[in-house]
């Protein structure tokens, strides 16, 4: 079997939902401002759940929803750009906490793009036959990285995880992927961690690990590539905008949207948002959006979606789907 389908998709996130209003009770902000420039009305936040555990709650789901056994899950990629720890890898975690035991398991790393990586990655490895069944997460604890004095990043994140399972098939499903990277970027979103510093340092490069980012100069990448990307998938596939049911976005900014649509002359209605309640979960949005698409049964068999995500690095990228269950 040639081809890698989506089995299953799982979410999690976390009971604690801190409303706009509750911002501005931290920073100087207001309800108006966040939504009407943002999209945003709430989002969940880790009262204490680390990616690890957000992700493992996810992947049981998506898992079951597959009806495969957790021993049949032989890969697990984990995007994520906020582990629990530099090492082990979160991946290494969740296989733990799941009792994945047949599985090889590492995280990747390409921030809110990483779930797209993450299903190149995966279905590329299950293309070279060593792999049958494979774990593709993307969880973030982002409230552990914000810097709660910054009124312009904080309000923004929220915390979660959303899982699926790929799996071999006869029919089509994961179609052709791009993802690329602008390295020259690479300071326009920036979690920094430890400080370079030794005994044997003379100048210590001191870190930051608090969320930092020029968020217009990631609006108006966002916007270019958004429309580059999907325009690149559908010719990849031999397709128009017309033959497709669904675009799930990385939910970052309901403007950036807003603004793809107009240049591609498609409804909003074909985007899928929810924005509004989660906030932006980075490399957890696409995931979550897909899995609460199937539960609210919107996904049908043979619907043709395309998925596109862009974060720090700068990276991007997008993957087609035919739905397949
Ligand atoms: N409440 C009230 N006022 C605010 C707030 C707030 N929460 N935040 C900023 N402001 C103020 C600013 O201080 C500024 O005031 P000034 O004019 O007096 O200086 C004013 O609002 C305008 O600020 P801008 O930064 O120009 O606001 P903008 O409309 O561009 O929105 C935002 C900022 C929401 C960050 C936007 O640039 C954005 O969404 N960028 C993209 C972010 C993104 O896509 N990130 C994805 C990747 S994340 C990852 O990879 C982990």
């Amino acid at each position: 079997m040639k081809e890698v389908i989506i089995g299953g998709v799982g979410k999690y996130t976390p009971s604690k939902k801190i409303t706009n209003d509750d911002f501005s009770h931290i920073v100087d902000t207001n309800d108006e401002w966040i939504s009407s420039r943002t999209g945003i009305k709430s989002r969940y936040m880790s009262s204490g759940e680390d990616t690890s555990y957000m992700a493992a709650m996810a992947s049981k789901k998506a898992i079951e929803e597959a009806g495969i056994s957790v021993l049949d899950i032989d890969l697990i990629v984990l995007a994520t750009c906020t582990p629990d720890m530099f090492t082990p890898s979160t991946a290494c975690i969740v296989q733990s906490i799941i009792g994945a035991k047949n599985a090889v398991a590492f995280d990747i790393s390409a921030a809110c793009s990483g779930f797209i990586y993450g299903l190149d990655i995966a279905k590329s490895l299950m293309n070279s036959n060593k792999y049958n069944n494979t774990l593709v997460i993307g969880a973030e604890n982002l409230s552990k990285f914000m810097d709660w004095k910054d009124r312009s990043t904080c309000i923004l994140f929220g915390d979660g995880a959303g899982a699926a399972v790929l799996c071999k098939s006869k029919e089509a499903g994961i179609g052709s992927s791009l993802c690329k990277s602008e390295g020259e970027k690479w300071d326009c979103i920036t979690i920094e961690g430890s400080d370079v510093d030794s005994p044997f340092v003379e100048k210590k490069t001191l870190r930051d690990s608090k969320l930092k980012m020029n968020g217009n100069e990631v609006f108006k990448f966002a916007t270019s590539i958004i429309v580059k990307s999907i325009n690149e998938i559908l010719e990849d596939n031999n397709l128009t905008l017309d033959d497709i049911d669904y675009i799930v976005p990385h939910q970052a900014n309901i403007r950036i949207i807003e603004y793809a649509a107009r240049k591609l002359k498609v409804p909003m209605s074909k985007f899928y948002m929810n924005i509004e309640e989660y906030g932006n979960t980075s490399a957890a949005s696409i995931p979550i959006a897909l899995s609460e698409m199937y539960e609210k049964d919107l996904l049908k068999k043979g619907n043709k979606i395309i998925l596109v995500g862009f974060g720090a690095g700068l990276t991007y990228g997008a993957t087609f789907i035919n739905w397949t269950i």
